[in-house]
């Protein structure tokens, strides 16, 4: 059967959705029904859905959970996740009750600058380039009047712009270096709107440029785009109370708590191996507030990696310390979000979660991701460094087997209660219930 197919984003829906099943499946009317069981009974809110993209065949479920009991800078909030793996949300919460009893988190935006690029080539001298670069510099900011003006009504605007010569890496390599602050939104059009822009003028103005030779005149411009590395777009999340304080049921001795946590955050920052997995687990919580507010996790994502690697080694992007009896854990990590624009005024639970939010501004939003990011990294090292990680995961997995195995109601509560005192595995779930099957 041929499975390559042309004009296939000319089809209609249902005529993309036959030719899938037609071709992928040996029940087609199942996997028909499947796609269209996930679609949205209000057709309006499905149109929506399937305007986001191109060839949208039905809806990708994962769940809208909340941790709540979150004390940010002395206030209460609730944060809506969105995320498939067990125990992400469960450990927020703990985390988040946890530290509202010690003081809660503390956070600080350290700057909001975002930036994009203009690359391009140029053939000549030097200095006649950085010559033209000061005399037509103006033009940069007048050429873009009228893609900034609103931004600036806003508070926000092109911050700055230099000329590189990185020439020493490519030959003939330069580059216009903006900086931004695009305000509550993430940005991404603004920015590359403006950058189109300065390189038109950029190029336009060369030609005109007397002192340019023929070559000189005749820049060449690779591409413009924003970049996803943002480390001036910067938010720290701390938590710290005397070491006694951390004491609770399962912290019977802080002081060996507390050292043996510090020594798991100094891993993370002198082992990638461990890095990438410590850092992972900040993702958990980053990510799942980040989709659930419609923003871009995978700038998020490429952001925060290369800030984690600025120092030429992949490290921790949490720390941690114990100084005259007080311990403090932080994390500083690039955000680059938007509250406004995009999908945030679009996707009907992307709004519910900001509501929830109480309609948080960018830099606001940036605090509670990054709060969310230093909870599940405390909850995870506290498991790690106590209880190891398997038995909190393997309570919430327990369901996921429940499901695969199909089991009743009845059979649920006996499970759920032999397990509450034996270890979870597949094996020893599937044997138990098998026994009870009997
Ligand atoms: C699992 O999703 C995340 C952890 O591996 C994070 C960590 O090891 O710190 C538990």
């Amino acid at each position: 059967m041929n499975k390559a197919i042309s004009g296939f984003s000319k089809l209609s829906k249902e005529e993309k959705i036959k030719w899938i099943a037609d071709t992928y499946f040996s029940t087609p009317n199942e996997a028909i029904a499947l796609l269209k069981n996930y679609w949205n009974t209000d057709e309006k809110v499905q149109q929506l859905h399937d305007e986001f993209i191109e060839n949208t065949i039905t809806n990708f479920y994962i769940p809208l959970g909340v941790a709540p009991n979150f004390l940010i800078n002395d206030k209460y909030t609730t944060i809506p996740m969105a995320i498939e793996e067990s125990s992400v949300v469960a450990a927020a919460s703990k985390a988040a009750k946890f530290w509202a009893t010690r003081g809660g988190f503390k956070t600080t935006i350290i700057d909001t600058e975002k930036i994009g690029q203009v690359h391009f080539l140029y053939q000549g001298e030097v200095s006649k380039l950085n010559l033209f670069f000061a005399q037509i510099k103006e033009q940069f900011y007048t050429s873009t009047a009228s893609i900034t003006a609103n931004m600036q009504k806003r508070g926000g605007g092109i911050r700055s712009i230099e000329l590189r010569d990185k020439t020493d890496l490519l030959p003939n390599y330069f580059q216009l270096h903006a900086t931004f602050d695009t305000k509550d939104s993430m940005g991404a059009n603004f920015i590359n709107s403006c950058l189109e822009q300065f390189a038109k003028t950029l190029q336009a103005e060369a030609k005109n440029y007397s002192l340019f030779n023929e070559t000189e005149s005749e820049i060449e411009v690779v591409m413009s785009i924003l970049s996803n590395y943002v480390p001036n777009c910067l938010v720290r999340a701390e938590v710290s109370c005397p070491i006694e304080d951390l004491m609770d049921k399962e912290i019977p001795n802080p002081q060996e708590f507390s050292t043996k946590f510090v020594q798991a955050v100094q891993i993370a920052e002198v082992e990638p191996y461990r890095a990438v997995t410590h850092n992972k687990g900040i993702m958990n919580g980053i990510d799942a507030v980040v989709l659930a507010t419609g923003n871009d996790f995978r700038a998020v994502e490429a952001g925060v990696h290369a800030y984690a690697s600025r120092k030429g080694q992949y490290s921790s992007l949490s720390h941690a310390k114990i100084e005259n009896g007080i311990f403090t854990f932080w994390l500083d990590v690039p955000l680059a979000l938007g509250t406004v624009g995009g999908l945030t005024s679009l996707h009907p639970v992307v709004k519910l979660s900001l509501e929830m939010l109480e309609k948080p501004s960018a830099p606001e939003l940036m605090q509670i991701v990054a709060v969310a990011g230093l909870a599940q990294n405390f909850a995870a090292l506290r498991s790690l460094t106590t209880t190891g990680i398997q038995e909190g995961h393997m309570k919430m997995h327990l369901n996921n087997i429940l499901n695969q195995l199909e089991a009743t109601k009845e059979e649920r509560i006996a499970i759920q209660k032999h397990f509450e005192n034996n270890t979870v595995s597949h094996n020893a779930v599937v044997a138990f219930t098998e026994s009870l099957r009997q």
